[in-house]
Order: structure tokens, then sequence, then C-alpha cells
């Protein structure tokens, strides 16, 4: 019986374009969604926006669009991403459509006659001159702890210390720079505190589905242990869920709540009904059939990020209400490129966009990425010497190669059609063969690595038997031609299996392997079909480029030099951390200003002429002309960064950048401060 499965992946949200942990996530799905495909199952892959939520309330404002404009204007991007690394979702929705809205109303409803919700009043930060609740994300201060500065209400980013945002001292609104105020208000909560939700809990996260499989992880079920079982006091983490905010917000109403809105992660995975029902409306499906069925598997993709949300809070909100709680939640772990951890809003310096732009092959990063990829909660590395390895060694040194070692003898000698085969190749044929089933529960399991480890361990069987018989040898000699054939028709079949085991993470390549071998579409679940004696392949067409180190290199390259006026730093985070290798890459010099004026047409700018003990001085312009008259700065040392590459501005080039301090919102806290070496110093001398 063919299975029926509704798969999703974490919904994004909505304001901003997606990075590569995203694109990482929707393959390790899209991968299991084209495996389940090719053994004939029914599969609905849905995705949305995760629209809703204050962030994204707040940066539509400040783009000046409606929070709807907004979201759609971030949801016309979506498309050269998803096409570009063939991730092929049935539909893509937002979880502000009107499906979202009514399902979350219903569910809702649904859980308040099983009598989980609750009110009570809590204080909360009110911004006066906004008018609003803060959450936590807008409200600043100082440390309670240490007393850094331009804290946020949940933890120090110096000393660490977690606290709740009416602990700061000196709060201010990130939004209006208002002091808030301490208002009350009344709050909904789901209790999930209540004895039937931690008993359903208990069970359903240890549990397994009706195909034996367990709902999650074992190190997912390990984590999330400590906020669901009773410490030695017998006291439990899990409190109760505060699921409403305050307007304005853009969100859901809560039915018979006037100004109450859903918090956005009641509504958010709800989004993943709401995006199926949309689908299955435009292709004719009833939606609650389909639910109500109870051969339909739903299965979640997501982040090590969102696991609470996801294996505590949604279920129960799933159970409660009536409804199919999830088959099984799956829990990929983060993505570091180059080691350097990703930021959940600014991603890596592995652009997407940047990687197709520059005519890489979206199937090497499908390949690469499913040859790290485990069925466990483990980051992922990506370093580009690996990357180019396993594309160039294994993809195409190992598989690809098969077929252009053997195809042009068939289309030259043997018109194009497959001959007979002997024993040596059959029996590799066969076992090659028998290692399907293998590979098919390898890519259930989501155990991808595995399975292209397999299906490479099968390409060297196959090129060990090429190297024995050497066709282009054989092609030489008088009488071998029949032994040729056997030869590359052995390889063709070979690499029509091989093609089978490689399709989920290699569907358009795998599609022009179809069209050149003249095939139907390879599939899985029943004993692969060998093409025979006599069939006729088509021509072959390289395949598959190899990687070339200057297109990774131009993936790396930092994007061009910020403008000088932006040259201050621009963020308040520590940035991620550099090894000394990386720090010594950056050579300061010493340099003095022998010259310093204004630059006309930039009121932003000072053109400076640095003397760093070099033959010959350096222009260099620097944003600084808001801080200081030319006068002040001429004769004096400062810090040069030498070995940045010239930049051609607007006025001239700039053959580096000296060094200043100020604060990261410079309009709020205006000054900039060139940097001066203490007296002794000389131009030329090394800054370490
Ligand atoms: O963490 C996130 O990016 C959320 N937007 C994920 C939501 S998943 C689902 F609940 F919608
Ligand atoms: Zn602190």
């Amino acid at each position: 019986m063919p299975r029926q499965l509704f798969v999703t992946t974490a919904l994004p949200y909505a304001n901003g374009n997606f990075h590569i942990g995203h694109i990482m996530e929707y393959i390790q799905a899209d991968i299991w969604v084209r495996y389940q495909r090719m053994m004939g199952n029914t599969v609905h892959f849905v995705c949305a926006d995760d629209a809703h939520g204050a962030p994204i309330m707040i940066a539509a404002e400040k783009a000046g669009k409606t929070p709807q404009q907004f979201v759609a204007d971030i949801a016309a991007g979506r498309k050269p991403y998803l096409d570009g690394f063939h991730i092929g979702f049935d539909n893509w929705h937002s979880t502000d459509g009107v499906e979202n809205h009514e399902l979350a109303q219903a569910i809702y409803r649904d859980l308040r006659a099983n009598e989980l919700i609750t009110t009570r009043v809590i204080a909360q930060f009110f911004d006066p001159q906004k008018n609003m609740f803060l959450p936590d994300r807008f409200i600043k201060g100082e440390c309670p702890k240490c007393g850094a500065k331009d804290q946020y209400g949940d933890n120090c980013e110096m000393c660490g210390a977690v606290y709740s945002p009416t602990e700061l001292k000196n709060p201010y609104s990130a939004l209006s720079g208002a002091t808030p105020v301490l208002r009350d208000s009344e709050h909904y909560f789901f209790k999930l505190s209540d004895p039937r939700c931690v008993a359903f809990l208990e069970k359903w996260t240890q549990g397994s589905n009706a195909q034996g499989r367990a709902h999650l992880q074992s190190e997912v079920y390990n984590k999330i242990k400590e906020w669901l079982l009773p410490d030695e006091n017998g006291k439990r983490d899990l409190g109760d869920w505060d699921i409403s905010r305050d307007a304005p917000y853009f969100g859901i109403e809560i039915p018979d709540a006037p100004g109450k809105y859903f918090y956005v992660w009641l509504d958010a995975p709800i989004g993943y009904l709401a995006s199926l029902k949309n689908y299955l409306g435009k292709i004719g499906v009833d939606y609650d059939q389909f639910m109500a069925d109870p051969a339909t598997e739903q299965y979640h993709f997501i982040g090590k990020d969102i696991i609470t949300f996801h294996t505590l809070f949604w279920p129960v909100t799933l159970h409660f209400s009536g409804r199919k709680t999830p088959n099984a939640v799956f829990v990929h772990g983060f993505l570091t490129v180059n080691s350097e951890k990703m930021s959940k809003s600014r991603g890596t310096g592995l652009d997407p966009l940047k990687y197709l732009s520059l005519g890489m092959n979206p199937e090497w990063l499908r390949y690469y990425l499913a040859a790290k990829l485990n069925a466990r909660n483990e980051d992922v590395e990506f370093s580009p010497e690996d990357f180019m390895a396993r594309v160039n060694a294994d993809l195409v040194g190992k598989y690809i190669n098969i077929a252009s070692r053997a195809a042009g003898f068939i289309a030259k000698r043997f018109d194009g059609k497959l001959g007979a085969i002997t024993a040596d190749g059959a029996e590799l044929l066969t076992l090659l063969r028998a290692a399907q089933t293998g590979i098919e529960e390898l890519y259930e399991d989501r155990e991808y690595a595995k399975a292209l480890r397999e299906t490479m361990l099968l390409a060297d069987r196959v090129n060990g038997y090429v190297d024995a018989n050497k066709p282009w040898e054989l092609a030489k000699q008088t009488g071998m031609e029949a032994r040729l054939h056997d030869v590359c028709t052995v390889c063709i079949e070979a690499f029509a299996v091989l093609t089978a085991y490689l399709k989920p993470v290699l569907p358009a390549l795998a599609a022009q392997v179809e069209t050149f071998l003249n095939i139907a579409p390879l599939a899985f679940g029943s004993g692969s079909q060998a093409l025979g004696t006599g069939h006729r392949i088509g021509e072959y067409k390289h395949l598959m480029q190899r990687v070339d180190i200057k297109q990774l290199e131009a993936l790396f390259e930092a994007p061009a030099a910020p403008e000088p006026e932006k040259l201050l730093p621009g963020g308040e985070e520590i940035a991620p951390t550099i090894g000394i290798d990386d720090f010594a890459k950056i050579d300061l010099r010493i340099a003095r200003i022998v010259n310093c004026e204004a630059v006309e047409g930039s009121s932003k700018l000072l053109r400076l002429t640095l003397d760093a003990g070099e033959e010959k001085t350096r222009n260099v312009f620097s944003g600084i002309a808001s801080a200081y008259k030319p006068e002040q700065l001429i004769g004096k040392l400062t810090v040069l960064v030498a070995n940045l590459a010239p930049r051609k501005m607007k006025f001239g080039i700039s053959e580096g950048m000296v060094l200043a301090a100020s604060h990261a919102d410079e309009k709020a806290n205006p000054g900039i401060y060139v940097l001066e070496p203490s007296a002794g110093a000389q131009p030329g001398m090394r800054v370490r």
C-alpha cells in the first residue's frame, strides 16, 4: 500500500531573505520527499512564510509598508532560491492567510472547550510614546549584574546573566528611546501544567508512530526531558504558556477577547496545516477527510533552536484540540561555514544567491550537504576544500566518469545499442542491484551520508571493473569487439543503477540521465530493471562540470568594501571568534597624517594623505568629516589598515583605511574618535 504523507519544513520568518541554513533544511526535507515519491508514496510537501509577530510589524513600519505588504514583498523573493536549488515544495503559503486565521481560532476554541485556557494579569513594560507593550527584544538597559550598557531585556551579552526586562537598570525602549513604564495587562495562557498535558507529553515524547519509528530522536528527547520531567523536588520547568499579545500586534485576533492577539508561536505551526489546506483546496482534495484519514502521516523538519515549540507545545496543541499529532519531528543541527557559527538573522558567509549567480551547480551543494547529513541532531560543517574534494573526486570522478568512459564507444561503435553481458559483468550488476533495499532504508532513516557512501563504494567497484577491462585498449584490439560491447554495456547498466540511488539528491541530473539513457523515470520500491540488450541509448552530453577553485574563492570573497561613511562598526555584537592567523592577515601600520583636506561634494569624507614609512604616501578617504576639521588631524599619528585592497570611489582611489571608534548607533550617539598611538610610535611600525 502506498503511504500518504504530509511533510513540512519550519516556516521562515518573513523579515529577511533565506540564508544557507534555510536552504540546508529545505534540501534535507526535499531529498526525503523525493525518496518517498520514488517509493511510490503520495507526499504533500508544503511551507509558508511565518508572517506574524512584533519584529515583523516593527520592520514593516520602519520600511514604511503595511505588514501585509512587507510580508508579500519578502514572499516574492523566495522563488529564485527554491527553484535554484531544486526545492520542490508543492505549496508556499503565509500564516496570515485566511486558512490560518480560521484554523488558529478553531484550535483555540477547542482548547478552551477542553478547559485548557486561562487568563492572568501580568505587569509588562509599556512604551508610553509608542503606545504599546514592548517585547523583550525591544527593551534595553544596563545589566543588573555587571552594569554593561545597552543590553537586551532578556540576557546580558557581556557577562551572560539571564534576567527579566523589569530587572534592567535605566531601561529604555529600543523603539522610541522612551523610558518604559510597568503596566498591567490580562494575558491568555495555555495550561501546559495541567496534569493531562503533562501526562500526554511524557508519553508522546517517548512514543513511536504507526510505522514503528520514534516520534523524536533520542538526543532530542534527552534535551526536552529537562523541561518535562520533575526535578528531585518534584518541580517541573513546564509552566503555563503565555499565548496572547496586546494590540497593536500583527497577528490573529483571539476570539472573544477584543484587542488580544495570538502570540506568533501559537499560530506559526498551525500554518503547516493552513498551507496544506490551501494546497489541497487547489488540487481538489478534502482537507478534513485527508487529516481524518488514519493513514495520513505528518512529518516536520526543523532546526535545533525550535525544539520546544515543536516537541512540546505543538503536539499538545494538536492533541487537546482533537487533532492528529505528528508522526515524527526531525531535528537537524546548524550549518557552520568555515567553522563560523550561523547567526539566525544574518546567516553565514555563504550566500545562496551568490552561489547560484556564480554559475555554481546547485546539485553540487545538494550532494555535498547530503554527504554530510545524518539522522542526528548534529551540526554540519561546510568547508570549501572538502566541498571541492567530494564533488570533484567522488561525484564527478567516480560516478559521472562511468558514463563518460562508456557512452562514446556505445554510440560510435555500436550504433547506440547495448549488447550482451557476460558473467563477470552480470555479477557486478547483481551486486549493485542487491544494495537497493539497504539504500532505500538509509534514505527512509535520513542517513543520507551513509546512502551516498554506499553508492560511492559501488561506483568504486564499477571503476575497478573498468580499470581491469580497459575499454580504451579493447577498442584498439582486433577481435575484441564483443568484449568492448559487453564492458561498455555493463558500465551503462551500472550507471543507471547508481543514478537511481542518487536521484533523491540529484533530481535534475537524474532527469538528464533518464533522457540520455532513453528510459522511464528511475524509481525505488521494486527491483531495478535492466535496460537490456538491444536498448538504444541517446547521445551523451557532458553531465556535470567539476568545481573550479576560482568559484569558491569568489563565493567567499568579502562583498565590496563598505562606503567610507559606513566604515564604523555597524553591529553591536562581538563578531564571530577568529584565530590569531585570521588577525595576522590584517596588516596594521602606524601612519602620519601629512595632509588632510575636505572633499568637494561630500559632507562625510575627508581626504587623508598618509605616510606609513613607505616610498610613497597614500591617499585614503575616511568618513570622519562630521567629527574633525582637516587642520585638527594634520601632523597626527594614527593606525592604517595597510593591506586593504585599494578601492575606487567617486572621488578617487582609497588606498587603505584608518581606524576610528564610534557607537553602533551613530545617529543617536554621535562622535567619531580616530585612533592615535602613544608617543614614540613611528610611521611604518606594525601594530599587532
Ligand atoms: O524560528 C523560526 O524561524 C520560525 N519562523 C519557525 C516557525 S516554524 C513553524 F512553527 F511555523
Ligand atoms: Zn552583564
